[in-house]
């Protein structure tokens, strides 16, 4: 029996051309709404030019919406000013030019530690292990409890003096456990490290902002990033918040055109804030589609109308897999309010290559393996699982086309 369609679906246009797709793999990237496919081509058609001391009418309006992306991001994150906001080419460069700097700054030297969750994507752990090879700073991993939450208790006892660093994730990508990190940034906020310093604190909300409200003052976040494919703009696109006070004393790791204020042979001087962090010419399509994402989601309703669309998916995906028997292993949360919506999972018996080779026969899309989070895989002592990914425009038809493919290759395998 088919369920009503998800009304949201009709708005974008990859489910038209593609009658029967069950995407599920937007934990990886997210589908594109006609709103951000027709803005973006207007804006190309209409607007395009470079920007930054164009003197013409394009260069203008082009710099108008990248100003008026940043005011939007802005304000979906809570930040103070856009200043605040920098512009990158997604999550694992905006960590990576948050480490360097932070490094080139002597915010982090040798000796210096930097405490992440053993639940991190590889964007924030590599970064930090690149500090060790280079500098000598120490990475360590506080654990999860039982429930894949932050173990409070473990994450206490390796709060160091020498840590200067606390980086962790919003959400994971593979357990799809909301970490508290609202009561986290809390608790460092109160911390002062060997010099009297509060650590800093980094937040990954590359699954956090797609899928929820994120406040970064709330949150005692110093800085948090993003990336924009996650939440229906373009690749290649990635926003990193920074505290005014922290950015304005920070050193970039990178510079060039347009990051720089002026150049003599022998000098230069940073440009201001938060150019000084975005040398070269910016992802100005990608910035304007993510303004677009922005308005789309405003216009249906925000956080609000993605909670209501997708907390019964995930309920029912839960009651589904708790239904399967033993022979399924589904990692992470199993109360629906603690998760958002992502479910990977083993099964006795099945390759997870094989698995997803299966789903896709099936015009069910997921991805199979370590989802970028080795660590994670080493602790929970699993050799890579399948990841089913819901975002709000899915429904219960999707679950259907899922949970047929899964039920089938169960009994195959149980024979
Ligand atoms: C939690 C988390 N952090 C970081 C990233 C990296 O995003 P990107 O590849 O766009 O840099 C991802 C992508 O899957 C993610 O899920």
């Amino acid at each position: 029996m088919r369920h009503p369609t998800n009304p949201l679906k009709k708005d974008f246009p990859i489910f038209r051309n593609h009658p029967g797709l069950a995407y599920l793999d937007n934990t990886a990237s997210t589908q594109k709404p006609d709103a951000v496919i027709e803005g973006v081509k207007r804006f190309v058609e209409f607007d395009y030019a470079n920007i930054h001391r164009g003197a013409y009418g394009l260069s203008e309006r082009s710099e108008i919406l990248y100003e008026r992306s940043k005011e939007k991001v802005r304000d979906l994150i809570g930040a103070a000013t856009s200043a605040e906001i920098v512009y990158t080419y997604n999550s694992t460069y905006a960590a990576n030019i948050l480490s360097l700097s932070l490094a080139r700054s002597g915010r982090l030297k040798k000796g210096d530690r930097v405490l992440v969750s053993i639940a991190e994507h590889h964007a924030n752990v590599v970064p930090w292990l690149v500090l060790k090879e280079w500098f000598g700073v120490e990475v360590d991993y506080f654990g999860m409890t039982s429930d894949c939450e932050i173990d409070f208790a473990d994450f206490e006892s390796k709060m160091t003096p020498d840590t200067k660093v606390v980086a962790v994730t919003g959400a994971s990508n593979v357990t799809g456990a909301v970490f508290d990190v609202v009561s986290l940034g809390k608790r460092i906020s109160g911390m002062c490290d060997r010099n009297g310093e509060k650590p800093l604190f980094v937040v990954d909300a590359s699954q956090s902002v797609p899928n929820y409200r994120v406040d970064v003052k709330e949150m005692h976040a110093d800085f948090l990033f993003f990336t924009a494919h996650k939440m229906m703009a373009d690749t290649g696109m990635g926003v990193l918040y920074g505290r005014k006070d922290l950015l304005k004393v920070l050193e970039p790791a990178l510079s060039g055109g347009g990051a720089i204020n002026w150049v003599k042979k022998e000098a230069f001087a940073p440009a201001g804030l938060p150019y000084r962090f975005e040398p070269g010419t910016p992802n100005i399509i990608g910035a304007v589609s993510l303004l677009h994402a922005c308005e789309y989601l405003e216009s249906i309703g925000g956080y609000a109308r993605i909670e209501e669309a997708e907390r019964p998916l995930i309920s029912s995906a839960l009651e589904r897999f708790a239904s399967l028997g033993d022979s399924v292993r589904l990692v992470g949360p199993i109360d629906p309010n603690k998760k958002i919506g992502i479910f990977s999972f083993t099964l006795k018996g099945a390759h997870v290559s094989d698995l997803a080779e299966r789903f896709a026969d099936a015009n069910v899309c997921v991805r199979a393996g370590y989802h970028c989070a080795e660590p994670l895989a080493a602790e929970l002592g699993l050799d890579g699982t399948v990841r089913m990914s819901l975002y709000f425009y899915n429904d219960e038809n999707d679950l259907d086309a899922f949970f047929r493919v899964l039920e089938a290759v169960i009994s195959e395998t149980s024979e």
